[in-house]
C-alpha cells in the first residue's frame, strides 16, 4: 500500500485557488455530522475547545468563530459556511441542513462544493438521507471521502459496511484506515496507507502521543499496546482488506467512481486528523464551473461567481438578507463592483462577509472556491450569476418539483399585499416555491417536505405578522411545461387553464390532480416536456 498522493500547493503560492478545499458533509441525522464538524474545526486549530456542540432540537449549532462575525455585524446567519485553515490550505465547509425533510437548500448547497465527506454510522450503514444526498453528488460527479463513524460502539462488520457502499451506491471503495476493535473492544484505528496506529484516547482533545508509526500491521510494537485477541482479529481482517481492495486511485476518486474510506470515531477523536489530511491531499481544488456560453476556469483573472443560497435576517425588524456567493474565478476584493447578469444591475460589494475564523475576519479578498456573504435588500436571487461585465450564466442550480402542494388561506383579506411579499421573500430564500394559478386568486405553495410547511407557517406568522393557514389543494403534483414549439405550448395552456399556474419567474407550471392525470397528459401531449426540475437563469 502506498501513502495517499500529496496535492499540497507549494509554499510559494499559498494564496492560489489551488489552496482551497470547498466541501460539504452529507449524512443522515444522528450519524455524527455535528460532532465531526466540531472536531475538524478543533484539529485545524479554528476552535480551541471541543465539546461545544449545542443541541436544541433542529437548531443545533457548532460553536465556531463565524458566530463572532455575526455578532460583530449584528446579523444572524445560520451556520452555513465555516472556513478554517491548516497546512497552508483554506477549507470552506458548507453546511447542509441536517433534518429529515429534504430541502432544496441542501441540493443547491451541493452545487457550490467541489467535494463531500459522507458520514455513515457504523451501526446503521447507509440510511435514507445519506442516499438521497449521495444521488445529488453523483449527478454532479462530486468526489466523496467516506467516514464510517462511531466505531467505538458496536457496529456492523467493516466488510459488510464496505460491501453495502459498493453495492447500493455503485462506488468502488478503498479503505484508508481500519478499525482496531469495535464497541467494547475498540482500541483505535490503523492507517493502512502510512502504517500508523491511531490509538484511542478517552481524554478529548489529547492528541499527543496517540499516533504510533509502525512497520506494518505485524509490527511487534502493537503486541504491547493491544490485547492479543483484539490484535489477532485486527491483523486478520486488515490483511484481508489490504489484499481485497485496490490501491487508491486519484483519478477514479476525483471522477466520483471510487471513495476512500476511513473508519473512526468523531467522539473519541479517532481518525479525524487523518480525514483532514486526506481532504487536504486528495480532495480537489476548485474545479472549472459549467456555464453558458462557456465553462469558467478558476485561474481566469476576471471575477465570476453565483448565488446558491439566500438567508433572510432572523431579526424581524430588518428586511436585510444575505446572498451566499461561490466565487468561481478571479480575486475578489472588498468594494468591487459586479454585474448581476440577469438584470444588468451593478452591485457594489461594500460589506461582503468573509466567513474566516476570528483572527482572519478582516481579510479583504477572496479566491475561487471561497464563499462570501453579500448583504442586500432583495436584489440578489438564488441562481444569479455575478461577473465583471461578461454575459455569462452558471448553470445547474435547480428548482425541484415540489412533493406537497397547499393552498394558502389568508384570514384577513386586507393583508393580501403583505402575503404576496412574504411568499415572494420566502420563495426567494428557497423556503418554499410559490405558484399563482392562472384562474383564481389563491396562492399555491409547494414544498418537498412537511417540515418546510411548518417553517413557512411559523415564519409568516412571526416575521410578517400575517394570520393565515394552509388548505388542501385539489392538486398533488406540479411539473414545469416546456416545448420547442411555442404554438403547442400555448394551445396546451389554453385548454388547461384550470390546471395551469405560473412560478415566480412566470414560467408555466401544470398542476395535476394525481399521477394518473399527469401520466395521461404526458401521453396526450408528446410534443411537450413535463419537467421535475427547472434550472434558474
Ligand atoms: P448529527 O449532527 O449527524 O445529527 O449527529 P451528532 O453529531 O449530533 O451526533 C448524534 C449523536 O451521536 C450524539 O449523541 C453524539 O454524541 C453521538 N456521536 C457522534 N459521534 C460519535 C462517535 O464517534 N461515537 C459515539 N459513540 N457517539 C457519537 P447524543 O446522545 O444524541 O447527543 P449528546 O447528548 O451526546 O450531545
Amino acid at each position: 500500500m502506498t501513502a495517499l498522493p500529496s496535492d499540497l500547493p507549494s509554499p510559494a503560492a499559498p494564496t492560489a485557488a489551488a489552496s482551497r478545499r470547498t466541501f460539504a458533509i452529507i449524512s443522515h441525522p444522528d450519524a455524527g455530522k455535528t460532532t465531526l464538524t466540531e472536531k475538524l474545526l478543533f484539529f485545524a486549530g479554528a476552535i480551541h475547545l471541543a465539546g461545544h456542540v449545542k443541541a436544541h432540537g433542529e437548531r443545533r449549532r457548532t460553536q465556531s468563530d463565524w458566530m463572532e462575525i455575526e455578532r460583530a455585524r449584528g446579523i444572524s446567519i445560520s451556520s452555513s459556511v465555516m472556513t478554517f485553515e491548516r497546512d497552508g490550505l483554506t477549507f470552506n465547509l458548507l453546511d447542509t441542513p441536517g433534518h429529515q425533510d429534504f430541502s432544496e437548500d441542501t441540493y443547491r448547497t451541493l452545487t457550490a462544493v467541489d467535494s463531500a465527506i459522507m458520514v455513515i454510522d457504523a451501526a446503521k450503514g447507509i440510511e435514507s438521507q445519506t442516499r438521497k444526498l449521495f444521488e445529488v453528488c453523483r449527478l454532479r460527479d462530486i468526489p466523496i471521502i467516506t467516514f464510517i463513524n462511531k466505531i467505538d460502539r458496536e457496529g456492523l462488520d467493516p466488510f459488510a459496511l464496505l460491501d453495502e457502499i459498493e453495492s447500493t451506491l455503485a462506488l468502488d471503495v478503498c479503505p484508508i484506515t481500519w478499525p482496531v476493535g469495535m464497541g467494547t473492544d475498540f482500541r483505535g484505528a490503523y492507517d493502512l496507507r502510512e502504517n500508523r496506529f491511531l490509538k484511542s484516547e478517552s481524554k478529548p482533545g489529547a492528541a499527543d502521543g496517540r499516533t504510533i508509526p509502525c512497520s506494518g500491521i505485524d509490527d511487534p510494537q502493537l503486541d504491547a499496546l493491544v490485547p492479543e485477541r483484539i490484535l489477532a482479529s485486527f491483523r486478520e481482517s486488515a490483511a484481508l482488506a489490504l489484499s481485497a481492495y485496490p490501491e487508491f486511485d486519484l483519478a477514479s476518486y476525483r471522477g466520483g467512481h471510487l471513495t476512500p474510506v476511513l473508519f473512526g470515531s468523531a467522539l473519541k477523536d479517532c481518525g479525524v486528523e487523518e480525514l483532514l489530511r486526506a481532504l487536504g491531499r486528495i480532495a480537489p481544488p476548485p474545479r472549472p464551473q459549467p456555464a453558458e456560453p462557456r465553462t469558467v476556469a478558476p485561474e481566469e483573472k476576471a471575477v465570476t461567481g453565483f448565488v446558491f443560497k439566500m438567508q433572510a435576517n432572523m431579526d424581524p425588524n430588518h428586511r436585510d438578507r444575505v446572498a451566499f456567493m461561490r466565487l468561481c474565478s478571479g480575486r475578489l476584493k472588498r468594494g468591487m463592483k459586479l454585474r448581476q447578469v440577469h438584470s444588468g444591475k451593478t452591485i457594489t460589494l461594500q460589506n461582503p462577509i468573509f466567513f474566516f475564523a476570528r483572527e482572519r475576519q478582516l481579510a479583504d479578498e477572496a479566491l475561487p472556491g471561497d464563499i462570501i456573504g453579500i448583504p442586500n435588500h432583495g436584489t440578489l436571487r438564488v441562481g444569479d450569476t455575478l461577473t465583471e461585465g461578461e454575459e455569462l450564466r452558471f448553470t445547474g442550480i435547480p428548482n425541484f418539483a415540489p412533493e406537497i402542494l397547499r393552498r394558502v388561506r389568508l384570514d384577513d383579506p386586507m393583508r393580501a399585499k403583505q402575503l404576496k411579499r412574504a411568499l415572494e421573500d420566502l420563495a426567494e430564500e428557497g423556503v418554499t416555491q410559490v405558484f399563482r394559478p392562472i384562474l383564481g386568486s389563491q396562492w399555491i405553495v409547494g414544498v418537498v417536505g412537511q417540515l418546510q410547511l411548518e417553517v413557512l407557517a411559523s415564519r409568516i406568522a412571526t416575521e410578517y405578522k400575517i394570520a393565515m393557514g394552509f388548505e388542501m389543494a385539489p392538486f398533488e403534483m406540479a411539473r414545469w411545461v416546456a416545448s420547442d414549439d411555442p404554438a403547442v405550448l400555448k394551445d396546451f395552456i389554453e385548454r388547461n387553464r384550470g390546471s395551469m399556474a405560473e412560478d415566480r419567474d412566470e414560467a408555466p407550471v401544470f398542476l395535476a390532480r394525481d399521477s394518473w392525470e399527469l401520466n395521461r397528459t404526458i401521453r396526450d401531449w408528446p410534443k411537450l416536456r413535463f419537467l421535475t426540475t427547472r434550472e434558474r437563469h
